[in-house]
């Protein structure tokens, strides 16, 4: 709506400068005039190049080309009658030798109520009384000037209506006689000076002056009355001066002043009472010290009824003291972010009772006193991100009614208590990242570790943001899915399941009618399995949630699909072995209890497998069915003889598609738990399985596969491909068949730690055997760890 009226406004706007502009152009021989949306004129005087832009009755600009020198009698008559201006702006053109009045007159400007003169090269000539004479309406006056070494003090003696005077210049001498007739000012800027010592009754006259800058001005020393005699003061700013010290009642006279600005300076100290008597301080800004200022006085901020927000931000702060802030109630904004403190004293922040905003981020804080927030009950943001705290107690946040962010990122947090959050109920977001949380606890009980899960966040309903990225998180809580949270993110961490249990009905329920909106889940150690498949693709099927960095999850598309392929061709095995009676009752003894379980699942389940008793290192063996006597006779026995090696074949068909769903199937079913592939690599094996593939393609997906040994055998015919990868082979994870001391190099590498990232998982260590041998695929199944079986079911309810 706004917007609409916006676009409204602008186009007649528009309209009426286009209109004005062919009105006005005005004609001077010297000038080209133009200007869609204010009149542009080109002038060339005396072959110097000047650009006047205007819009009637608001303003004129005249840009000045390279030019040292101009006949200021020649500018074109922009106005045809006398007509007044807001303001005149002259920019890098020189000094008029009469005044500035003449110069108006004669473009047609009977009045304005700016001037402003800019000039980035030096200034041949100096400033006079006489070139501001005439200009009595003038309020506004900015000078912004290079290399005028001098300005006279009768300089502003007939510009008396001033109001506002901004002078910025890199030398100037300022006398106190300057400024004496500017009886109405009220805002004085002198910046980019050099001030190294001002004279004390500079300002003294100026008593209507409610806004002072002398910002970047090189002061470095006044004396302790220069603000006597400006009464009205309201904001003073006096940052980026080489200021080191502050005489204590330096801002004894200004008892109106409420924001006082003191950024970039080199205070190693302040005076104690330095704000006694400013009772009207509301906003105190003391950022970038340029020197480690360690302590600040006791009582610094105290008393001051009207103060709210207190900036005190990359200034080296070490201690602070209890009662800095005390008796100051109306405190809303605090910030001591980037500041070296360590510990804050417990009373510190007793009288806030009105504070909104505390930011302590990026400080050195390790602990935080229990006590230290009890007065905060109308908090809204906390920020302790990039600190050092290691514990923080139960009772923290507990007086915290009002919290609606928090923000712990960046800490040593291993463990938080389960209580942290049990008093606040707002919709929070709340962010955890970049700790070193895993929410288990280890304990010795009865000489034998147990592990201990639990998660803080069980009582903390619906939530804005839970952010628990960049952690060690192993697995995750139900409650983060199911508490009714808006986002969720788990990305960075040590997970391998993204639902740890089994979804009974009721959780079911909640993540259909709380669903999610975005969750994040990437740079976990996730493997593409089934399970972490559907539960995504059930996530996904309510159209409210997404799941954002689902592409940096580096699963091949097919590994979806296969999930529910699997299920249908589990589903024709099954039928197949059905015809087996002896063989399903088998089957039904051996997994009576899964089977039962199955049955009475109604809905969606998964299950549980990071714990599982089954921890080995699986091995497959993939091999061309023509080499299969090879392997029944030279590389099976050798390793069957290993017992920490659970052995499984996968013979490669000539069909490709018979091939890769053999390889897809056994991934799925089998990667519940770690395995490692040794690939029995012959020119057979090049044939039956790369018959097609460009040798970039076959040499890099060698290269890539993770967990993967492959074992060079010469058999088959002569093939040049073979011989070119044989000799490109990596040494790390391939062998050559008859190679010194084969067998140990094969049998380590087997063994060798399964890559997992940073993660440490507890997994694949063990012994486990199966055979998957598609010939024997009846058995295969019949041998398939129990949780599969719940699989089966999560692809039942997956489907429906
Ligand atoms: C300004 O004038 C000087 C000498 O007259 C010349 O070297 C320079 O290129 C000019 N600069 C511009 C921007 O015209
Ligand atoms: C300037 O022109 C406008 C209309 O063109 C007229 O109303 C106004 O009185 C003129 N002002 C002077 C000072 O002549
Ligand atoms: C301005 O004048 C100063 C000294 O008078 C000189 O050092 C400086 O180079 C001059 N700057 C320009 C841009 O001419
Ligand atoms: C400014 O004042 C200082 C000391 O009062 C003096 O040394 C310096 O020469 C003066 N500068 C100019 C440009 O007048
Ligand atoms: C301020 O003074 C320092 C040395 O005292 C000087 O290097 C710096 O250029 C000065 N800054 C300004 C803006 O004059
Ligand atoms: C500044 O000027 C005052 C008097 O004008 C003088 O007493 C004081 O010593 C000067 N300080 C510095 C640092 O030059
Ligand atoms: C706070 O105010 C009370 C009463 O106004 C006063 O007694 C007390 O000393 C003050 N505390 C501080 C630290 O100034
Ligand atoms: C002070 O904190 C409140 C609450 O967070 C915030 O809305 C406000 O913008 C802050 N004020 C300033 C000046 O930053
Ligand atoms: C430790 O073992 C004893 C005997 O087996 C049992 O009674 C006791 O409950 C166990 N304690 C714990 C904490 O499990
Ligand atoms: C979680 O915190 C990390 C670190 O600040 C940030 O990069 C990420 O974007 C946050 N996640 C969400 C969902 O805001």
């Amino acid at each position: 709506m706004a917007r609409k009226l916006m676009r409204v406004v602008s186009a007649a706007l528009a309209l009426q400068i286009i209109c004005a502009a062919q009105l006005m152009c005005p004609s001077d021989p010297n000038c080209v005039c133009g200007g869609t949306l204010a009149v542009e004129l080109n002038c060339n005087i005396d072959g110097h190049i000047v650009k006047i832009n205007l819009l009637p009755g608001i303003y004129i600009n005249i840009k000045c080309e390279n030019t040292t020198s101009l006949d200021y009698n020649k500018l074109p008559k922009c106005a045809n009658n006398l007509s007044s201006f807001k303001s005149v702006s002259f920019k890098d053109c020189p000094l008029p030798k009469s005044s500035f009045k003449d110069v108006l007159t004669n473009m047609g400007v009977s009045k304005t109520m700016a001037l402003i003169f800019q000039n980035a090269r030096n200034l041949s000539g100096y400033f006079d009384r006489k070139h501001f004479s005439g200009l009595q309406d003038l309020t506004k006056l900015l000078l912004s000037i290079n290399g005028v070494t001098h300005l006279p003090n009768n300089l502003f003696m007939d510009i008396s209506k001033l109001t506002w005077l901004n002078i910025r210049s890199n030398s100037i001498n300022l006398s106190e006689e300057l400024f004496k007739p500017l009886e109405r000012l009220e805002t004085l800027e002198i910046s980019h000076n050099h001030m190294t010592n001002i004279s004390s009754n500079l300002f003294s006259h100026l008593s209507f002056l409610r806004k002072l800058s002398l910002w970047q001005s090189n002061v470095t020393w006044f004396s302790k009355d220069l603000f006597s005699g400006v009464d009205v003061l309201e904001e003073l700013d006096l940052s980026s001066n080489g200021l080191n010290e502050l005489p204590a009642s330096i801002f004894k006279p200004l008892n109106k002043l409420k924001k006082l600005t003191l950024f970039s300076n080199k205070f190693s100290s302040l005076p104690e009472n330095l704000f006694k008597n400013n009772y009207e301080l509301e906003t105190v800004v003391f950022l970038n010290n340029d020197v480690k200022l360690r302590d600040l006085p006791k009582n610094l901020f105290g008393n001051l009824p009207k103060l709210k927000q207190i900036y005190i931000q990359r200034s080296g702060i070490e201690n602070v003291p209890y009662d800095v802030f005390a008796n100051s109630s109306q405190v809303t904004n605090i910030s001591l972010a980037y500041n070296d403190i360590k510990k804050l004293p417990e009373p510190i922040f007793n009288d806030q009772i009105n504070l909104l905003e505390l930011d302590l981020s990026f400080n050195r804080l390790k602990k935080l006193d229990p006590k230290l927030f009890s007065s905060l009950v109308r908090l809204e943001r906390l920020d302790l991100s990039h600190n050092s705290l290691d514990i923080i107690s139960g009772e923290t946040f507990s007086s915290l009614l009002s919290l609606i962010y928090l923000n712990m990122e960046h800490n040593n947090l291993e463990t938080i208590s389960s209580y942290l959050f049990s008093n606040n109920k707002q919709r929070m977001s709340i962010s955890f990242a970049y700790n070193r949380l895993t929410f288990e606890e280890r304990k010795l009980i009865n000489n034998t570790c147990e592990v201990k899960r639990f998660s803080p966040f069980k009582h903390t309903y619906n939530l804005h943001l839970l952010n628990l990225s960049h952690n060690s998180f192993k697995f995750t809580s139900k409650d983060w899915w199911t508490n009714g949270h808006e986002k969720l993110d788990i990305s960075g961490n040590c997970i391998t399941h993204l639902w740890g249990d089994e979804i009974r009905d009721e959780d079911y329920e909640i993540l259909v009618k709380k669903p999610l909106h975005e969750v994040w889940i990437s740079q976990n150690p996730m493997n593409c399995e089934c399970r972490n498949h559907l539960f995504l693709d059930f996530l996904l099927s309510h159209p409210v949630t997404k799941i954002p960095d689902i592409d940096e999850i580096h699963c091949p598309r097919w590994a979806g699909e296969i999930c529910y392929v699997k299920f249908i061709i589990l589903i024709s095995l099954l039928t197949t072995v059905g015809t087996l009676y002896g063989l399903i009752i088998i089957l039904f003894l051996m997994h009576r209890k899964s089977i039962n379980d199955a049955l009475k699942k109604k809905f969606f389940a998964l299950t549980h497998s990071s714990d599982s008793k089954h921890e080995n290192t699986n091995v497959i063996i993939k091999y061309s069915d023509v080499d299969e006597e090879f392997v029944l006779k030279e590389v099976l026995p050798v390793l069957r003889t290993h017992k920490n090696l659970k052995i499984h074949t996968s013979p490669t068909k000539n069909s490709e598609n018979a091939e890769s769903f053999i390889n897809n199937f056994t991934t799925c079913v089998k990667d519940i738990y770690k395995y490692k592939t040794l690939v029995v690599f012959s020119p057979n094996y090049l044939i039956t399985t790369y018959s097609q593939v460009d040798i970039k393609k076959i040499h890099t997906a060698m290269m890539e596969a993770d967990n993967t040994i492959h074992v060079f055998v010469d058999s088959g015919p002569e093939n040049s491909v073979y011989a070119f990868l044989k000799d490109q082979r990596d040494i790390r994870t391939s062998i050559v068949w008859s190679e010194p001391n084969f067998w140990d190099k094969v049998v380590d590498k087997l063994t060798e730690r399964i890559k997992d990232e940073e993660c440490d998982t507890e997994l694949g260590q063990k012994d486990q055997v199966f055979v998957d041998n598609a010939k024997e695929s009846d058995i295969s199944f019949s041998k398939l760890p129990e949780p599969n079986i719940y699989d089966l079911n999560a692809l039942t309810h997956g489907q429906v």
